[in-house]
């Protein structure tokens, strides 16, 4: 074979400053609104739920924003991560096509959400707070909050959604393990969560749901702030130095990418990856391809509207413009949990909007199709989510194939799999169906 796999960055390669697509933006993004007056939202309103650095990087318009050496210091547990290229996948599919993938799944707890979880728990405990309140679909978020909460010594209550709470009990061992509370949402711990199993005892909760209950818990319980895994602007920002790396990496392999991809549940592993291209699109014209890819049973981008919408069920956060579903959206319990959100972060909306990025929803079965096949040609078992990329990225290898033409095809693999063995099994024992399963 002896063609080069694996492109690493040395450990003094840590981007020093995140990227903020917000400045480069042709077209400036639509505020979030207060949701009773419908005005474009005050730093105070977001100050009851987050720390005041985090909400001067949720509006920030500067380009480039020093990563505290604190936060660095943590991201040197697992950055720089690999960028890899997958020559056995390649030769499988027999396609002209290279194809390379960004390995996330390298942090302690298994994907790109320790990204944003060490500068929020590090800026909490710079800000005083106590304890952070947060939801999480797959626990791959939750994990990743729990590590960083007990790094800075703070308390972690996670709200967990009921059908992953049941589907993945490793993941809330994990997060117990990090000295978390976790609750299946819905929840008895809040007026909502009791709401919520009064009108159906049997619901398997929502990403939408499960928000509205940590939201009413910080709410409720001084010295704790709310911690968002995805969909805001910071959470995006903090996300870009998977994309940086990606570049200087590209870099090394002396290739440059037709088409980059990712999964896309709240938008910030595509963000993550996506952005620092985006900006290389809209400053240089680069043209490559930019492809966020969704579940078609939970489709935000693909056939959800653009328009202001809640975050949450429960219509407690501010209005967002987004592509959605609608906040009362009920997705079905498809596998990867963390792709069952009604909306898409309103930054990568925009990218939609302004015709920046393009996007493509896949069915459940396919998706395993394709995680499988990744697996026994790379190794890696990649987490669901993740493997909706691994999907579009195969369909275009096959497109190079048939068309005998080679593209450079860069996706991003958000996660591992490991703890996600059970939604293996429904697959392999062929009790997987398209929406909600067995
Ligand atoms: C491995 C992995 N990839 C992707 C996602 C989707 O989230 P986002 O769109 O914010 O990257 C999740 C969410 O839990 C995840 O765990």
């Amino acid at each position: 074979m002896g063609e080069k796999l694996n492109f690493l960055l040395g450990a003094d390669q840590v981007p020093t400053h995140w990227y903020n697509l917000l400045a480069d933006f042709p077209e400036p993004l639509p505020p979030p609104l207060h949701p009773g007056t419908h005005e474009p939202v005050t730093p105070d309103l977001l100050t009851a739920l987050l720390p005041e650095s985090l909400v001067a990087q949720e509006m920030s318009a500067e380009r480039l924003i020093e990563i505290p050496k604190e936060v660095r210091d943590v991201y040197a547990l697992y950055r720089p991560t690999p960028l890899l290229r997958a020559v056995r996948l390649e030769k499988a599919l027999q396609t002209p096509a290279h194809i390379y993938y960004k390995y996330e799944g390298v942090s302690p707890v298994g994907s790109h959400k320790p990204n944003t979880a060490i500068p929020q728990a590090y800026y909490n405990k710079v800000a005083g707070s106590r304890r952070l309140a947060s939801e999480t679909g797959a626990g791959q978020w939750g994990s990743a909050l729990s590590l960083a909460c007990s790094l800075f010594g703070l308390e972690c209550t996670i709200y967990m959604v009921k059908v992953s709470f049941d589907q993945k009990p490793y993941r809330k061992l994990l997060m117990q393990t990090y000295g978390a509370t976790v609750h299946p949402s819905p929840s008895n711990q809040t007026e909502f969560g009791r709401k919520v199993l009064a009108a159906d005892p049997h619901s398997s909760g929502s990403l939408g749901i499960a928000i509205s209950e940590a939201i009413e818990d910080t709410t409720r319980n001084p010295g704790t702030k709310y911690s968002l895994g995805s969909v805001l602007n910071h959470v995006c920002l903090h996300q870009s130095v998977i994309g940086q790396e990606t570049i200087e990496q590209m870099q090394m392999t002396g290739e440059d990418p037709d088409i980059i991809i990712g999964c896309a549940g709240g938008g910030s592993n595509f963000a993550g990856l996506a952005f620092p291209f985006v900006q290389r699109k809209i400053m240089m014209g680069k043209g490559c391809r930019i492809v966020a890819v969704e579940p078609a049973s939970c489709p935000s981008l693909t056939q959800g509207e653009l328009r202001y919408d809640f975050g949450d069920t429960a219509e407690t956060t501010p209005l967002m413009m987004m592509y959605t579903l609608g906040h009362q959206f009920m997705p079905p319990s498809l596998h990867a949990g963390g792709l069952r959100y009604h909306g898409m972060s309103p930054m990568v909306s925009h990218c939609k909007k302004l015709g920046l990025i393009d996007a493509l929803a896949v069915p459940q079965i396919k998706v395993f199709q394709s995680a499988v096949q990744f697996a026994r040609t790379e190794g890696i078992v990649p987490a669901p989510e993740s493997a909706h990329a691994i999907s579009v990225a195969i369909d275009e290898a096959m497109k190079c194939r048939e068309e005998d033409r080679k593209r450079v095809i860069v996706f991003n693999l958000s996660g591992n799999g490991l703890l996600d063995l059970a939604a293996y099994d429904t697959y392999l024992s062929g009790k997987m169906h398209e929406s909600g399963d067995d």
